[in-house]
């Protein structure tokens, strides 16, 4: 696929450290000067030549197979194809001669001789390499003529939702089959046959829906012909402009470019010079687009007086003044800490920033909150605790430079597929992998890829495994003493190298609570001290339990024992799961923390914001979510704004969350869809999609990018419009014209931020906070000459076990996840083709407990807890050990929540989803609580569907 206005310079640039020296070499005439280690063919693209090419591409290895890029060399006999010729001093190359253009064209000749003739209705007719190199060898003729042996009888694969795959237009070039193993790591795709008879195909010989592909779409972007061709460029035709955004689903923070023919988007394309995904994707930034315009989009805002009343269409002026009025009422009645909202990590820092402005500026309080309450609040605590700041050490690129890899907690290859791939290519060149997981995670064996150590451990356990892995670091003089010596509190060091000494907490002593050999624990831990850079990726799993903020500490102590903090290479890096988790922290949606997290009652910090906003913010902390909710059962919290959240299915304890909603006298819900929260919401205003709006997303590596908007909002505005219209009927006196003056004032307000703005992202690309008049460049890697608190904190973390437990009524322990297509509670990828991959949860169960309740894959099982039961099918596998039963949460008719307890962190209130005690029994279908609930989503969904008409 050719990329409108990008440039492929046909081989990747050479490793930094070749790179260091320069070499002038003389091509048709002209001198140029590369690195070393350059192709000839990327040294002719950097200075203007394009040699024709067609199996090589710059983000490949060169493969040398197509032969249409030879050149000819001074003193050298042959013709060397320069895609495979690394530049020399000296040397001498012409690019067109009479000879080479004859061996060009001679190729060619064989290539169209078995393609088929249909270049003008052909789907990449214009946006096709065969056609442009048979133009750029002046190609006129074909002497064997088109009657010979040929391909063009081969069935075309439309079997993948996204993609088809026509043989007959196949060159067999293997740029595809390369994409998939060196780019995406997932070696679904091979070179079947010999010679003539070589075809593509993928896993054996299946189609590509029931292949091993998980539809990245890397070989598509590879593919140079209309063979692996994207369904909606058939449709629409090719695109003839481009805009570069962010993605917004996970963490990663993957950009592209979006393509339009027209007002119409065609494809996204991962954009080459993204810094987060260096032009790669994963299936749902690149396809999962679809719902921005799916027909259940919410278009006109609603009110109703009472959450058993049908919703009523009203106007823009109508819903924003009644959303006022009523916040107005409320406060008169109850109070002003009566009110609150929660800010969403969907959507943009700017918008982000007004919901709080709005809260604190508007409301007159702190209650403001945000989903990160329910995923990575613990790691801001225990990376402020122990670093001094609440943000992931490194950059995406890091990995490249890590020899071992310790993944706790986290499960890449779904979550953050994207740098999955980068992970597994420093694997696959050598790199160590420890994984502490209780399921067996597809990181640990995949194809030419085996973790060393696979800690299988029983949910609820890290901390007890972090501590029995520092004790084998401490007790056999593992520990990097100069580096802690110079970089960490010595004394407080001690006290805790005493504590993990003490042979209560040795491998031995807690092996059998882990379930993890002591072998195995020693050998790990042995491996990540001794084996060179040592790079630690956690995320929910480590999280989402009642010692989460105790388990980030542990990792910390960890890192910062062996060395591995401050440098390329290692670090501590939370994998955060929204797009925006990162800069909704960022921008001080804690009920706690202002933006840059500083506390609320730093007079310093609320005297700048009170100066700026003409108002006088609360020195009390505000309420968090379980908090608001507990406060709303307890009558004396009324009034809730909610953007871009869905409360209901993301957070535990279903049955809580919708009593603390009920009786609420205001929900205002903010959203693209009517989401399960809705059915106890008042007003709903729709909201816009990230292809509608300008803005900035903060990823995992605290990198902040631009969102740029794509289409104009169906609804009519951009969620910031929307925030600045409430304000503005508050009496607030608004006047944002375009998010880049509400990044203007985050910066001016946030000292981390203080060199951020539109102009600076244009200029950089994007920007890495802290970004200081100290870095104005942004910091790639954060705590390199000393940690942001000064000396780094070792903090004792002793082993609590959680007060969920197993017993004979519930003799199982369940943990949950996400996969590959789906996203967080699936509310945009449900409504895209996504669901081919996955139509509903399942409930994960290890065949030993399988065989004692008499249950095989595909059967109904109850899943009960001591909170609530649901109703799934089952797939017995041994991914999970016995005793663990896993499930993901995308589907709203399973409610896994149902089951979660309202267990949680100690320090932060980060939900314990990641341990409940559960048993399974065989089942007939959905039980009595689901039926009802499913009852109130079809009603919701019928009111949705009056709306729509
Ligand atoms: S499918 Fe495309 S990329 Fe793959 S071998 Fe054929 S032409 Fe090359
Ligand atoms: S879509 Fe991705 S995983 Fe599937 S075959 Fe292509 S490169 Fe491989
Ligand atoms: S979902 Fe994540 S990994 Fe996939 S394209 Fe979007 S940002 Fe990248
Ligand atoms: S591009 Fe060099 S051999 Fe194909």
């Amino acid at each position: 696929m050719a990329c409108i206005g990008e440039i492929d310079l046909g081989t990747k640039a050479p490793p930094p450290l070749l790179a260091a020296n320069m070499v002038t070499l003389t091509i048709d005439g002209e001198a140029v000067t590369v690195p070393e280690g350059t192709s000839v063919m990327r040294a002719a693209a950097i200075m203007g030549t394009t040699i024709p090419k067609l199996c090589a591409s710059d983000n490949l290895d060169a493969f040398g197979s197509c032969r249409l890029c030879l050149v000819e060399v001074e003193g050298r006999g042959g013709y060397p194809a320069s895609c495979t010729t690394p530049v020399m001093p000296g040397m001498v190359v012409k690019t067109q001669t009479p000879k080479l253009k004859q061996l060009r064209r001679g190729v060619m000749e064989l290539y169209i001789s078995d393609h088929p003739l249909d270049c003008l209705t052909c789907p990449a007719n214009g946006d096709c390499e065969l056609q442009d190199m048979a133009g750029a060898v002046g190609l006129r003729d074909v002497r064997y003529g088109y009657q010979g042996e040929n391909h063009l009888e081969q069935a075309k694969d439309t079997s993948n939702p996204y993609f088809d795959f026509d043989p007959t237009k196949c060159i067999v070039c293997s740029r595809c089959v390369r994409a998939c193993s060196e780019v995406q790591g997932t070696f679904a795709l091979t070179i079947d046959g010999r010679g003539f008879g070589s075809k593509i195909a993928a896993s054996q010989n299946e189609d590509f829906l029931s292949s091993e592909c998980v539809s990245c779409g890397a070989c598509v972007q590879a593919c140079p012909t209309s063979t692996l061709q994207e369904k909606k460029v058939a449709e629409i035709g090719t695109p003839d402009r481009a805009v570069v955004t962010t993605c917004a689903y996970c963490g990663v923070g993957c950009t592209f470019r979006a393509e339009l023919r027209g007002e119409e988007l065609v494809r996204m394309v991962p954009w080459k010079d993204g810094k987060a995904n260096r032009g790669h994707s994963c299936v749902k930034g690149r396809f999962a687009w679809g719902y921005a315009q799916h027909k259940e989009r919410i278009l006109n805002p609603m009110i109703r007086e009472s959450i058993d009343q049908p919703w009523r269409e009203v106007t823009w002026e109508q819903a924003i003044q009644h959303t006022a009025s009523e916040f107005k009422r409320i406060q008169a009645k109850y109070g002003t800490r009566s009110v609150g909202g929660i800010t969403s990590s969907r959507c943009t820092n700017e918008e982000t920033f007004l919901v709080q402005k709005l809260i604190r500026q508007g409301f007159g309080n702190n209650n403001v909150d945000t989903c990160a309450r329910v995923c990575h609040s613990p790691t801001g605590y225990g990376l402020k605790t122990t670093f001094g700041t609440s943000a992931g050490t490194q950059d995406f690129d890091s990995v490249q430079y890590s020899d071992v890899i310790f993944v706790i907690g986290a499960n890449p290859t779904d979550g953050h597929p994207v740098f999955a791939s980068r992970m597994k290519q420093r694997l696959r060149q050598g790199a160590k992998l420890i994984v502490a997981d209780p399921r067996r995670t597809d990181i640990v064996r995949s194809p030419h890829i085996e973790a060393q150590h696979h800690l299988a451990l029983r949910p609820g356990t890290n901390v007890a495994l972090l501590t029995a892995m520092a004790h084998v670091i401490v007790t056999e003089g593992l520990a990097d003493e100069e580096y802690i010596r110079t970089r960490c509190d010595w004394d407080e060091f001690q006290d805790w190298a005493a504590f993990v000494a003490d042979p209560k907490r040795s491998p031995e002593a807690v092996e059998q609570l882990l379930g993890v050999p002591a072998s195995e624990l020693r050998a790990a831990a042995r491996l990540f001290a001794t084996g060179g850079n040592g790079a630690i990726y956690y995320g929910l799993g480590v999280t989402e339990h009642s010692q989460g903020s105790s388990t980030v500490m542990a990792i910390a102590n960890f890192a910062m024992v062996t060395g591995n903090v401050g440098r390329p290479g290692v670090g501590v890096n939370p994998l955060r799961g929204q797009n925006n988790v990162q800069g909704a922290c960022d921008m001080g949606s804690f009920p706690h923390e202002l933006s840059g997290y500083r506390h609320v009652s730093d007079a310093e910090t609320r005297a700048l914001f009170d100066e700026a906003w003409n108002t006088t913010i609360d020195d009390e902390p505000g309420l968090r979510i379980p908090n608001m909710l507990d406060a709303a059962v307890d009558g004396v919290f009324k009034g809730l704004f909610v953007q871009g959240e869905d409360i209901l299915q993301s957070d535990p304890d279903t049955k809580h969350v919708s009593a603390g909603l009920a009786a609420m006298e205001c929900v205002v819900v903010q959203d693209l869809f009517l989401n399960e929260t809705a059915n106890y919401a008042h007003v709903f205003l729709p909201g816009s999609t990230f292809l509608e709006k300008d803005g900035t997303f903060t990823n995992a590596e605290r990198r902040i990018q631009r969102v740029r908007r794509v289409m104009e909002p169906l609804n009519g505005y951009a969620d910031w419009e929307i925030v600045q219209l409430v304000a503005n009927a508050m009496g607030l006196g608004w006047t944002y014209a375009h998010p880049s003056e509400i990044m203007d004032e985050i910066a001016a307000l946030t000292p981390s931020f203080k060199r951020v703005s539109y102009a600076a992202l244009e200029e950089h690309g994007s920007l890495q906070w802290p970004a200081t008049d100290a870095t104005p460049a942004g910091t790639p890697t954060m705590h390199m000459e000393a940690f942001v608190r000064g000396k780094g904190k070792f903090v004792v973390t002793d082993y609590v076990p959680t007060d969920e437990r197993t017993g004979p009524r519930f003799p199982l322990l369940l943990t949950t996840g996400r996969i590959l297509s789906h996203y967080n509670v699936g509310a945009q990828t449900r409504r895209t083709e996504n669901v081919a991959w996955h139509p509903e949860d399942v409930l994960e169960i290890h065949p030993h407990d399988a065989d004692n309740r008499g249950l095989k894959s595909g059967d109904w099982v109850r899943l009960a807890s001591r909170a609530g039961e649901t109703t799934l099918r089952a797939k017995v596998t041994d991914r999970v050990a016995p005793g663990v039963v896993y499930t993901t949460f995308h589907h709203p008719d399973t409610q896994a929540n149902v089951v979660t307890t309202d267990y949680s962190d100690w320090a932060t209130n980060c939900p314990e989803y990641k341990v409940t005690a559960v048993q399974v029994s065989p089942s007939n279908g959905p039980t009595k609580w689901q039926e009802e609930y499913d009852e109130l989503s079809r009603r919701a969904r019928r009111i949705e569907a009056v709306a729509a008409e």
